[in-house]
């Protein structure tokens, strides 16, 4: 009783930063959110630009739901790439052009508050593991499947972040050996062939081979999106391939992982997870077939993550919990 009334006096603020977009929440610490906004990330224009952006994003949450800063326990920051989670350290970040930049530092001096900063996917993880899919489960993985893809591992309950919090870039699992060359400088990346951009890759060349394909009907190049080939693969042969070569190339990730870190359960998120069955059966059934030493001992379910595009903002909210 105590604790939950705890747990409601308490605010923190979750912030999620993405390639082209950043998100916040305010939450208390039941999970009920007070305030959310995004404000775009604007990577091309230089950190500054960026900085402002959440800073702005911070000022205008609290503001409209008139809650003072010294209400808020702290701020959380999920964002993508190497983090020194202990100095609150952006070590690399690819797509966001930054390099050893002191995210916790510069954002805790201009806003005034404590700030604890995570890898976006970790923070997503979290999330789940703590308010969405993963909360019957003490040990599970989340696979995010957006511009890159994502792992965050959470072990008994807490989030694993490898060493020097610098591990679990499952994204950069090598699973075509002299494959296709990746941002990180290694060929046959697994996010090569796992994430929404891959998958939109794929899309355009299988329409460029198959001018036949239904695709064309209402798709072009341009405005194909990792929905496309779904949309059409109950009614068009090339759709059918490009989904089934995406979903074996998804599963074999997926069973590489779980045969590292057996967790209960494997969580799809981001913008592809969207598709739900469509993925975690074929994946499941790939995966039950090819699992180390079967399924009898161990069992692993393979779900689509519950909290949408929130958990990477509750989870990083988490980090100060
Ligand atoms: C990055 C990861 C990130 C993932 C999802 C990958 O390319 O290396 O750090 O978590 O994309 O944004």
């Amino acid at each position: 009783m105590i604790n939950d009334l705890r747990n409601i006096v308490k605010k923190f603020i979750g912030i999620d930063i993405g390639g082209t977009g950043i998100k916040g929440v305010i939450i208390n610490g039941l999970g009920n959110v007070l305030a959310e906004g995004s404000v775009p990330t604007d990577a091309d224009k230089g950190e500054e630009a960026m900085m402002s952006n959440i800073v702005d994003l911070i000022n205008s949450m609290l503001s409209s739901v008139d809650i003072v800063k010294r209400e808020i326990s702290g701020i959380g920051i999920g964002c993508p790439g190497l983090i020194d989670s202990k100095n609150g350290m952006v070590v690399f970040a690819g797509n966001l052009n930054l390099k050893y930049y002191p995210l916790a530092t510069e954002v805790s001096e201009r806003v005034g508050l404590p700030v604890k900063i995570t890898n976006d996917a970790n923070a997503a993880a979290l999330g789940e593991a703590k308010f969405g899919a993963g909360k019957k489960f003490e040990d599970s993985v989340l696979v995010t499947l957006g511009t890159g893809v994502g792992g965050g591992i959470v072990i008994g309950g807490k989030l694993f972040e490898g060493g020097n919090s610098a591990g679990t870039e499952i994204g950069h699992m090598v699973i075509a050996e002299d494959g296709e060359k990746c941002t990180c400088g290694r060929r046959g990346c697994y996010e090569r062939y796992a994430s929404a951009r891959a998958l939109i890759a794929q899309t355009r060349e299988a329409m460029s081979e198959h001018k036949e394909s239904k695709m064309w009907e209402t798709y072009t190049l341009e405005t194909v999106s990792g929905k496309t080939p779904f949309d059409y693969m109950d009614t068009d042969e090339t759709a059918k391939n490009v989904v089934n070569k995406y979903i074996k190339h998804l599963a074999c990730g997926i069973i590489n992982i779980v045969n590292i870190f057996r967790p209960q359960v494997v969580m799809l998120g981001g913008g592809v997870s969207e598709q739900g069955e469509r993925l975690t059966i074929p994946v499941q059934e790939y995966l039950d077939n090819e699992i180390f030493a079967g399924m009898t001992y161990a069992p692993v379910k393979v779900v689509k993550a519950t909290l949408g595009n929130k958990a990477g903002v509750f989870g990083a909210a988490a980090l100060l919990m």
